[in-house]
């Protein structure tokens, strides 16, 4: 079953490096808007959101849409649904080729409820589940960015509940992903450092990084200047990257993640230096961002709809014919997006 799926997926992948897909593969799904953070760099906490969508409207969404074989759950925060397995679970049963499911998370919700709700999930049958555990600086930074004290402490616990779950359920992985913006850019090393001394056992393959972006749409922060000086945000990314050239992984899917990591952060040193990105961008095509309230768009960054669930019906592929997939794609190199426009170009690399 495991072996179809993964199957499945780099049968997509090698599809996409040789044709156009009809539809996409991944879909980044941000399941509420609401959140109890503060952070600097992100502005989706002051929304207040009416009218997201019900459990019934997105499980009638997946079963018209079964095609996904990566699916992220992101919000606000996702672990505030309480549905949040229940959606999972939709995806699972309608979705056959579904291979991996990603979430992040802010570490704020209460932790034994989370933990049961990872486990519920691990237990699923879906083949990888990878939860990412915000954190973007060492205590003081990352309590400060975030708005919350104690959320550094919060971040650590989780990581070592998911990580110890992960011994359980061989399907359940768990990193750090760490936001570059202006307030912490220089300093992931030192993080970095604090991090490993706290939690033994870790790999520089458990830590994720990803540039801050300003969206009028998704992060709803246009009128907030958090972007890194290019120059400081490569050298962060350089650290990670040489550090992960170094790791010598056991595992060959643990391989092909390093190695993916790896790729996707020459893409980000590539972007950084030419603001271009390094390899033609799918999203709308690999990948389509479905909101809380049924809002499609190509990706987390544009603002420009291609149409929503209430008033077009749930087909994704009538939407992008009619609307069209605009040229602003070209202007941005984000971690929901930029993998599968990396895996459409494996090829040509
Ligand atoms: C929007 S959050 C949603 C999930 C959850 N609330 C969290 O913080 O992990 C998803 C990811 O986006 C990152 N993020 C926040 N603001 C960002 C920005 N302006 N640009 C790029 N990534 C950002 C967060 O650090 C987090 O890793
Ligand atoms: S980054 Fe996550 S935790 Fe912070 S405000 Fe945005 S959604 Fe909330």
């Amino acid at each position: 079953m495991q072996s179809t799926k993964l199957a499945g997926i780099l049968g997509t992948i090698l599809k996409s490096n040789f044709t156009r897909l009809s539809r996409p593969y991944k879909l980044n799904f941000s399941i509420t808007y609401w959140c109890q953070s503060r952070c600097q760099h992100c502005s989706i906490w002051t929304i207040k959101p009416k009218g997201e969508l019900t459990l019934d409207e997105i499980k009638e969404f997946a079963r018209q849409n079964p095609y996904f074989k990566w699916i992220e759950l992101t919000g606000g925060e996702p672990f505030l649904r309480s549905d949040i397995v229940d959606i999972a679970r939709a995806f699972r049963d309608s979705c056959p080729g579904l291979y991996l499911l990603t979430m992040p998370t802010n570490s704020l919700c209460n932790y034994d409820m989370e933990i049961k709700k990872i486990e519920e999930m691990a237990q699923l049958g879906i083949p990888n589940i990878v939860i990412t555990v915000s954190l973007d600086g060492y205590r003081e930074l990352e309590d400060k960015i975030r708005g919350v004290p104690g959320n550094y402490d919060k971040a650590i616990h989780m990581f070592n509940g998911i990580r110890e779950l992960g011994k359980k359920y061989s399907n359940l992985l768990c990193v750090f992903g760490f936001t570059i913006i202006n307030a912490n850019a220089g300093q992931f090393e030192k993080t970095v450092k604090e991090v490993m001394k706290e939690i033994p056992g870790m790999s520089y393959s458990d830590f994720h990084v990803n540039i801050g972006q300003v969206s009028d749409n998704y992060y709803a922060n246009i009128n907030t200047p958090i972007v890194a000086p290019a120059d400081q945000a490569m050298k962060d990314v350089e650290y990670l990257l040489e550090n992960m050239r170094k790791v010598r992984e056991k595992g060959v899917s643990r391989m092909a993640k390093t190695y993916l990591e790896i790729k996707y952060m020459e893409g980000i040193l590539e972007f950084l230096r030419t603001k271009k990105s390094s390899v033609p961008n799918r999203d709308g095509e690999l990948s389509i961002f479905l909101d809380s309230y049924g809002n499609v768009f190509p990706s987390i960054m544009t603002s420009r709809k291609l149409g929503n669930l209430r008033q077009d019906g749930n087909s994704l592929s009538a939407m992008v014919a009619k609307a069209g997939l605009g040229k602003e794609r070209e202007q941005y190199f984000t971690a929901c997006e930029s993998y599968q426009s990396i895996l459409g170009a494996l090829l040509k690399m």
